[in-house]
């Protein structure tokens, strides 16, 4: 074959040119249309394929968070383990969007008693991933159009927390606190508008799915004439924490309903609820609009903390109490010290108080109180070392 008679054919399938639609030819080689297509969609799959695989898997990996929030937040096993998921699946989500597939957000809800860790767990959780994160409380947002807080306020602080960066505030966590409160009054829709409850739950709706909100740039309050900047809302995690005091009984109520046979007596099969079995029904109940619960397709119940757990918030965790008021008093050269009964009593205090973690803080303050504030006559007279026992805790007094 001629050097002319061979760049009349592909030299990849020896195709003659009259059959192909183009044959494109080089210097010594020839090329169709056909193996062209070919070789494009060959690129291009390997282009997909090194897309979609993540390049920080250890990043987005369940267990990876949870090892994370194991350090920072005592117990709550089972929550740390779905609310880890449920991270790594909307992250995965947002960094490698899929070419032809929806994958439907997910918004987290979490449920516990106060002091037990929720906003501990979101704040941890947006600490791990290096996003920005802003906790709003739902009490202050009202509908637009009134007085207080629009829900838009929301995507401002964020905004801001991400240092005026839309596309980074576009990846971030929004904590909504509180959110228990803004349960509507009654289950039968009241003819008037109620401004704080079911208007803002309604409100939220649209932020929460995904929306282009115009804010002003920088954040900050909105003013006629100011530069506005618009921010997605699709890829932004909303988690929302809430108490739901009562909702124990809810839960309660419906399982005994169920539970009650022929003659059976009410009281021997009274069963107790468990944030755990928590439906979308006992929300429903409770005063959240079934719309709202719809958004939220994670639901993640923590419980109280037992007397261990409370030991080890008090001791353990990291930046735990004992060591932030150690520090503290180092800085004036006294060394604090706490007897384990000392330390038990501590943790009676706050069952008793049913504060949870939170009221831990407040009594580590009441015991160091005399002895914080005499820093100077202990340094004075040599005082360099405040050990608290039991006595101490249960009437705490200066040492001089
Ligand atoms: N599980 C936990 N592990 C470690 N520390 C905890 C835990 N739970 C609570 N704490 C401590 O108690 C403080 C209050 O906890 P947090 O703010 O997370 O409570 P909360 O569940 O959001 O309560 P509330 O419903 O009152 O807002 C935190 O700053 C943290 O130091
Ligand atoms: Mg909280």
């Amino acid at each position: 074959m001629t050097s002319e008679n061979k760049l009349s054919y592909c030299s990849f399938c020896e195709t003659h040119k009259d059959k192909v639609k183009k044959l494109i030819v080089g210097d010594n080689v020839a090329i169709c249309s056909d193996c062209i297509e070919l070789c494009t969609s060959l690129i291009e799959d390997d282009s997909l394929v090194a897309d979609e695989k993540p390049k920080e898997e250890v990043k987005y990996d369940p267990s990876s968070i949870k090892e994370y929030l194991d350090v920072h937040v005592v117990g709550q096993d089972s929550a740390k383990t779905v609310l880890s998921v449920a991270i790594a699946n909307h992250y995965k989500r947002i960094t490698y969007p899929p070419k032809d597939l929806e994958i439907a957000k997910g918004n987290v809800l979490l449920i516990g008693p106060t002091g037990s860790g929720k906003t501990l767990l979101a704040k941890t959780v947006a600490k791990y991933l290096k996003v920005p994160f802003v906790v709003a409380d739902a009490t202050s947002l009202t509908e637009a159009g009134y007085v207080g807080d629009d829900v838009e306020s929301m995507i401002s602080m964020l905004l801001n927390a991400a240092g005026g960066d839309p596309r980074l505030a576009e990846r971030g966590i929004v904590f909504v606190d509180e959110i228990d409160k803004i349960a509507r009054r009654s289950e039968s829709a009241s003819i008037t508008r109620d401004v704080s409850g079911e208007g803002v739950q309604q409100a939220l709706l649209k932020l929460v799915e995904g929306t282009v909100c115009r804010i002003p740039a920088g954040g900050g309050r909105k003013h006629p004439g100011g530069d506005m900047m618009e921010i997605d809302t699709k890829n932004i995690l909303f988690i929302s924490g809430g108490a739901f005091v009562g909702l124990k009984d809810l839960i309660g109520n419906r399982k005994n309903g169920s539970t009650i046979g022929f003659g059976a007596d009410i009281k021997d099969k009274k069963v107790e609820g468990s944030l755990t079995e928590v439906t979308p029904d006992d929300l429903t109940k409770y005063g959240m609009i079934p719309e709202f619960i719809g958004r939220f397709t994670t639901t993640v119940s923590i419980g109280e903390l037992s007397k261990e757990e409370l030991l080890r918030v008090l001791t353990e965790v990291k930046n735990n109490y004992i060591d932030q008021y150690k520090y503290l008093l180092s800085i004036d050269n006294i060394k604090l010290e706490f007897s384990n009964d000392a330390l038990e009593q501590i943790v009676d205090n706050c069952l008793t108080l049913k504060t949870g973690a939170r009221g831990l803080h407040t009594e580590i303050e009441r015991c160091l109180m005399p002895h914080m504030f005499n820093t100077k006559k202990y340094r004075e007279n040599n005082v360099t070392e405040i050990n608290i026992t039991r006595e101490q805790v249960l009437e705490p007094k200066s040492l001089i």
